[in-house]
């Protein structure tokens, strides 16, 4: 009996009979066996099994099975059609985990959504406290760390988005060992205090092109793993090293091209892993973990991380012998280059200028609104953009200038600012978002809209977008 083509099979098995070709094709002889019986009760049976080739391959079967009989009824033979189907369920798992994506991507936008808003009002707050208080008080350092924080927290929420939907290229060249300090500066504070962090930085490292929001992904994702595998005690070693291959070395799922590549390894003396658990540890969903405890979505997020960086990870594991996750970097061609940090200037003020603010949540409304005006701008603010445009329609040249948010129920920001421009195609539009699909930032392109901020932005960002728009720049801009 062959894949694709029907064959006659026996009917009963005899005592003391030798192997049959079924006992060898067959994967599970006791489903075999089963169906067998059922078309012989039956008359006919339709079903998936799992089937070996010749060369050990194993391939799903769809079968179609009918009784034949002779001319006095009696049971002859079994006629078995059987197809292979190995591709066609391969496909059918990918839609399904594709579906499974989809809904995830649903439920991370709207996550995403809400606590973008949530750490704009935070990242507000902090913007007002900082110019309450004087430019020497104690108190600022901490909260330009805290902001600082809420600016990455913005941007791993970015990552989720990203992860989940389509990626805009951020990377830049920039130098690992500052990004994974500071990430395992942060991640230090929630690692059990038994376990010992080392951290080795081997010199010249190569400059790599990388978003470092998503290095920070990576190693919060394999601290995380390898904190759960050492359990409340043990040992974590992070180290960064130059590498140059002359031969392809083969990574888990990519093989790299000889070359220089930064690597980083990440290495605990945890529970480790067996060869079936290792097989598995990159699809999305895989998870050893209790349910509620892990979502098997960690390595899979740095699985796309490294992939679209280039890069290949070799994952080195035994049982009771800890656990090694090695990243290679392929090097991008300079010498050293670092991620400049935003030069401070002094945020250029207004001059009365008449801004209509549009946001749906009504705390951001407020804050902003109390921020513009404490920069010297008037503020007309709106939560339901189909009143700022009556009021726009009304008076439009009692504005100069609109700042909008760009998701909103029933009008979208882009929808908004289409609508105003229709009245006056001069005035000035700023879109602040969480998320803009690459189709909605031509849309704005198109428009002509003058900034796209993105949300959370500091209370810095959008003085310092008006300031450009008025031809004010910062002092040292
Ligand atoms: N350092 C490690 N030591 C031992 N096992 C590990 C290690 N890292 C990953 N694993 C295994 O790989 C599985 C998948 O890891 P992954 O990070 O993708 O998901 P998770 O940690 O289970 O859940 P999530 O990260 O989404 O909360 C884990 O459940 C665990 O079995
Ligand atoms: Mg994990």
């Amino acid at each position: 009996m062959e894949r694709g083509r029907s064959a006659p099979l026996r009917l009963v098995r005899r005592r003391g009979d030798g192997p049959e070709t079924t006992d060898l094709i067959y994967r599970d002889t006791g489903a075999f066996e089963e169906a067998r019986s059922h078309v012989l009760t039956e008359g006919t049976w339709a079903g998936e099994l799992t089937q070996f080739t010749k060369d050990g391959c194993e391939v799903a079967i769809e079968g179609s099975w009918t009784l034949m009989r002779d001319s006095q009824g009696r049971p002859q033979s079994i006629l078995a059609i059987n197809t292979d189907i190995t591709e066609k369920k391969k496909l059918r798992a990918q839609i399904a985990l594709a579906q499974r994506m989809e809904g995830l991507g649903t439920l991370a936008g709207g996550i995403a959504h809400d606590f973008n808003n949530i750490l704009t009002a935070v990242m507000g707050n902090i913007g007002l406290a900082q110019l309450c208080i004087p430019s020497d008080h104690n108190a600022q350092k901490n909260l330009a760390i805290a902001s600082s924080a809420c600016t990455r927290a913005g941007e791993l929420v970015q990552r989720i988005l990203t992860f989940s939907r389509c990626p805009e290229n951020q990377r830049i060249p920039l130098l690992l060992q500052p990004v994974v300090e500071e990430a395992l500066q942060l991640l230090r504070s929630t690692l059990p205090a038994m376990i010992d962090l080392r951290m080795s930085w081997a010199p010249d490292i190569p400059a790599i092109l990388a978003d470092a929001s998503q290095i920070h992904q990576i190693i919060m994702n394999l601290a995380t793993n390898a904190s759960h595998a050492m359990a409340d005690h043990g040992t974590l070693t992070v180290r960064l090293e130059p590498v140059s291959l002359d031969v392809p070395l083969a990574g888990a799922s990519a093989e790299l091209p000889p070359g220089r590549y930064a690597k980083l390894s990440v290495e605990d003396t945890g529970c480790g892993m067996n060869g079936s658990t290792l097989a598995h540890i990159l699809e999305p969903f895989f998870t050893t973990k209790a349910p509620g405890r892990g979502t098997g979505l960690g390595l899979a997020v740095v699985h796309g991380i490294v992939k679209d960086h280039g890069g290949a990870i070799v994952v080195t594991s035994r049982p009771g012998a800890g656990t090694k996750f090695e990243i290679y970097f392929p090097a991008v061609d300079i010498r050293t280059a670092a991620k400049t940090a935003l030069p401070l200037a002094e945020p250029p003020l207004g001059r009365g200028e008449r801004i209509l603010y549009v946001d749906d949540e009504a705390s951001i409304l407020a804050l902003s609104k109390h921020i513009l005006e404490g920069c010297g701008y008037r503020v007309a603010g709106f939560t339901d953009p189909l009143d700022a445009l009556r009021a726009f329609q009304t008076t439009p040249d009692e504005f100069d200038a609109v700042l909008t948010d760009f998701a909103m129920p029933q009008f979208s920001g882009l929808e908004l600012a289409e609508s105003i421009l229709r009245i006056r195609s001069t005035i000035p539009v700023v879109l602040m978002s969480g998320h803009l699909r690459p189709e909605d930032r031509q849309t704005a392109q198109r428009l002509g809209l003058r900034e796209i901020l993105r949300k959370p932005s500091s209370v810095g960002e959008m003085v310092y977008a008006l300031g450009r728009l008025f031809g004010r720049p910062a002092k040292n801009d």
